[in-house]
């Protein structure tokens, strides 16, 4: 066996906003800092799943590689041997195990999923790819075996659902898959009390998502810092006058809490001693703001820099590696199933 693995990936059918930073890739930037040596870490560009809303085709591959080279600008360590970087649709394994687990995957439990629910709400076509998205992202997975899989809150069902597939089938077949740590154990190991969910500054009741139309309450990767500045300190908040972390009461004010945790790496007693109770949401948005800027500054100063070369270069070697990896679980899974001797 090799060594463990930590895998997550981001669909690349937009640009990355603030929420896909912090839910998904900051988080796997520092526990590859923690974990490099001892665990193989596996970061990817789901292509397939990018198309499942509606894209621009012209433009997904060069879109695909600029949100590949945000990975490397995050801090992904281009030179390390325990990271992989690629694309999924080079690797045609996952295609192949999700047609086989789409046996195995119950109608019911797909249309319960509440992604579905939102993303096909109010459309009069609704496409078997966004039906079967949660599929996908379980062969995505259990392809390589991963333990750990950092994502935000918004992904844990489709989690849940990975580890019940693999739950059945290995009942079924014997031991063919790792199956994924619980929600539990993943929030354990990436030290966090709750995933994260990044919220419009305009609609706090809503996700920061790059799928809906939102402009002025999403924060790009690409806004400029003082654009971005802006628009941390005309956020929507409430009337209550004092700040709570509560999601239900204030949840403007603790989208700002939980920003402002999780870009300055301060423990969630730390931000709460420092923050509750007080009274001037004028200076939470300012602290904010300047946290948000000075992010923004590094990272794009570092993108600018990814060097295009050494990018293709990477995600060709690990493309290899990585079919290698994926093809001995799909033809153990194959032979399972009877399609192989
Ligand atoms: P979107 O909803 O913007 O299309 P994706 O579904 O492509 O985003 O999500 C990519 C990654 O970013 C996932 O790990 C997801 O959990 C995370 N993510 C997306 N939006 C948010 C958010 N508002 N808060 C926290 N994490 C998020
Ligand atoms: N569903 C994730 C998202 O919305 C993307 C994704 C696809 C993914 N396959 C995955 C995340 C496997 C983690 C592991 O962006």
């Amino acid at each position: 066996m090799g060594k463990p693995v930590i895998l997550t990936g981001l669909r690349t059918n937009a640009e990355y906003h603030l929420g896909n930073y912090l839910g998904g890739i900051l988080p796997m930037v520092r526990m590859q800092q923690e974990h490099a040596g001892v665990y193989q870490v596996n970061m990817f560009a789901p292509d397939l799943h990018s198309f499942t809303t509606e894209v621009d085709h012209d433009t997904l591959y060069t879109q695909t590689m600029k949100n590949i080279a945000v990975f490397v600008a995050a801090g992904m360590p281009i030179d390390s041997q325990d990271f992989y970087l690629y694309r999924q649709s080079f690797i045609p394994a996952h295609s192949e195990l999700t047609v086989i687990l789409n046996n195995f995957a119950y109608f019911g439990e797909l249309s319960r999923m509440t992604q579905f629910k939102d993303k096909s709400e109010g459309k009069s076509n609704v496409t078997a790819g966004l039906f079967d998205y949660p599929v996908l992202m379980a062969a995505d997975i259990l392809l390589y075996g991963a333990s750990y899989i950092p994502v935000g809150d918004d992904q844990k069902q489709h989690l849940e659902l990975t580890r019940d597939l693999a739950i059945r089938l290995n009942n079924k077949f014997g031991d063919i898959f790792i199956v994924p740590k619980d929600w539990k154990h993943q929030l354990q190991f990436s030290k966090r009390l709750e995933g994260a969910r990044i919220r419009s500054l305009r609609n706090p009741s809503q996700k920061m998502s790059k799928s809906v139309s939102d402009p002025t309450g999403t924060i790009l990767l690409t806004d400029t810092p003082e654009a971005a500045a802006k628009k941390v300190k005309s956020a929507e908040t409430d009337s209550v006058g004092k700040i709570n972390w509560d999601w239900n009461n204030q949840p403007g004010i603790t989208n700002l809490l939980q920003i402002y945790e999780l870009l300055t790496s301060n423990s969630h007693k730390e931000v709460l001693a420092e923050w509750t109770g007080r009274e001037l949401y004028g200076d939470l948005k300012v602290a904010v703001a300047e946290q948000v800027s000075a992010f923004l500054s590094e990272f794009q100063s570092n993108l600018s820099k990814v060097d295009k070369n050494s990018l293709q270069k990477k995600l060709e070697a690990s493309e290899l590696e990585m079919a290698n990896q994926a093809n001995i679980t799909l033809a153990k899974v194959q032979k399972a199933v009877g399609l192989r001797p």
